[in-house]
């Protein structure tokens, strides 16, 4: 790293090991040695952000970060500053302490990551016309081993020369994991849990509900390994209050699965299913409610019915379904109906329902198709099949028909593409859409409501 950046080797000596750590001040670094740069697609103003090493995959993007923040209760929190003890290129950091606005400290063992990290929280600030904050010039990023509290704490206690070690209001945590694998285990992640909760346990504040820990987790972590988590936490945390939370930009995936731990968790709230909406300004819909999670999965049960004309189908967001928030939001959107299920699992999980779904406010974002079975077409979907399949839309006055079934990638264009064709010189008047339930051979047209 440059001397422009104004570095600092610091040291702290315990008994055992000296620590050494580069010391960087967000407020007066310079970006001239880094060449990794992107605008975040996600935030309103295209923010340009520095990543190194190939960071950017592994950087949150500004959207969820803000977003993110804003869901906490800074009045809950306890006192001190916000620390991100693997803080990769600190955009979630840079989102926080805007927000709460409070000094941060982030930790990042790559050197040239961590100094991407500064210019972020400098480039944030700049954004609000906070540079010389008094928030500003108390935050650092250090260069090292972000697992030991004390030393990270002891040498920010030098650098800012303070009486006392800092107090920790929230400590945010989000590992590195092993890239293109589907699944991996809690051991790989990087840094472990249960290092950080030994390193930073006893540096902790009491907010209203206990200390505040934001543990960004993969979403790709089972049930099992959800519960081998909260078992990490009760062993360092007996029954803190949790809440975990989902959060989908959509496309039926999950982009974040969080745990919020102590005074920073939702009062009374086990689980939330959080959707970003695609307009950048707009608010997030945000389902809360379920049980908590070593109480079961809580995707629902398969309840399936022969499908009959007249009943309705809706095609639900997957990160919804996921989630395990799908029954308690289906409650808020109709009638108390009975629900059966069709799918449960996969792209498309499908309920069946007899009244139409209300989907005020945003709760459009949460259903990929709804519509009224006009027609059960007892056929496969192939090529061969398009022109029948075509004669029973016709009769039924479809215009525009969606192909909602899981064909092979390379037929679903073609199938697609010769409805469209033959339906365009036609003249019917109705949108609609056509389904499958696995194991079926019967199509189900649908009309869209
Ligand atoms: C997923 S990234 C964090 C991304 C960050 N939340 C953001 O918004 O940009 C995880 C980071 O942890 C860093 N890391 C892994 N082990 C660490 C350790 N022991 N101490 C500090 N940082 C570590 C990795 O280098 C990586 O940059």
């Amino acid at each position: 790293m440059s001397q422009a950046n104004n570095c600092i080797i610091s040291q702290y000596l315990n008994k055992e090991r000296i620590k050494l750590y580069t010391v960087l001040r967000p407020a007066q670094v310079e970006s001239s040695t880094l060449t990794e740069s992107a605008p975040d697609t996600t935030s309103a103003e295209k923010i340009v952000f520095y990543h190194a090493e190939q960071g950017k995959p592994l950087a949150t993007p500004w959207q969820i970060a803000l977003t993110r923040s804003k869901m906490i209760n800074d009045s809950s929190l306890g006192k001190g500053i916000i620390v991100d003890c693997a803080c990769g290129s600190g955009i979630q950091l840079a989102a926080h302490a805007l927000i709460l606005q409070r000094a941060a400290l982030g930790i990042e063992l790559e050197p040239r990551r961590a100094l991407a990290s500064a210019v972020n929280l400098q480039t944030v600030a700049l954004s609000a016309r906070q540079q010389d904050s008094q928030r500003m010039t108390e935050t650092r990023v250090l260069c090292g081993d972000g697992r030991d509290g004390k030393a990270a704490l002891k040498t920010l206690q030098n650098d800012l020369n303070l009486q006392q070690m800092p107090e920790i209001a929230l400590l945010h945590l989000d590992p590195a994991r092993p890239r293109n694998s589907r699944s991996h285990g809690l051991d790989e992640m990087a840094p472990r849990l249960d290092e950080i909760f030994t390193g930073w346990a006893p540096y902790l504040s009491q907010g209203k509900r206990g200390p505040s820990l934001l543990l960004d987790l993969s979403p790709r972590l089972s049930h099992q390994q959800r519960l081998q988590v909260e078992e990490m936490v009760d062993s360092v945390w007996p029954q803190i209050d949790r809440t975990w939370i989902w959060t989908s930009r959509g496309r039926g995936r999950v982009d974040r699965l969080a745990l919020w731990l102590g005074s920073i968790s939702i009062p009374n709230v086990a689980r939330r299913f959080v959707r970003i909406p695609p307009n950048l300004q707009e608010e997030p819909l945000i389902i809360d409610g379920g049980e908590p999670i070593s109480a079961g999965d809580g995707v629902p049960v398969k309840s399936r019915r022969p499908p009959r004309k007249g009943e309705r189908v809706s095609l639900l967001d997957a990160a919804l379904v996921e989630s395990g928030l799908a029954e308690v939001w289906l409650k808020k959107v109709t009638k108390s109906e009975a629900i059966h299920w069709g799918v449960v699992e996969g792209r498309r999980p499908q309920i069946h329902h007899d009244h139409p779904l209300q989907l005020e406010y945003k709760n459009h974002l949460l259903v990929q198709a709804t519509g009224k079975i006009v027609a059960l077409a007892h056929t496969n979907l192939t090529l061969d099949d398009v022109d029948a399949l075509v004669k029973i839309a016709l009769e039924h006055d479809i215009r525009k028909l969606t192909v909602r079934v899981s064909l092979e990638p390379t037929l679903q264009p073609k199938v697609q593409g010769a409805i469209d064709r033959q339906l365009a010189s036609r003249h019917g008047k109705r949108t609609a859409f056509v389904v499958q339930q696995p194991g079926d051979e019967m199509l189900l047209l649908c009309i869209l409501e």
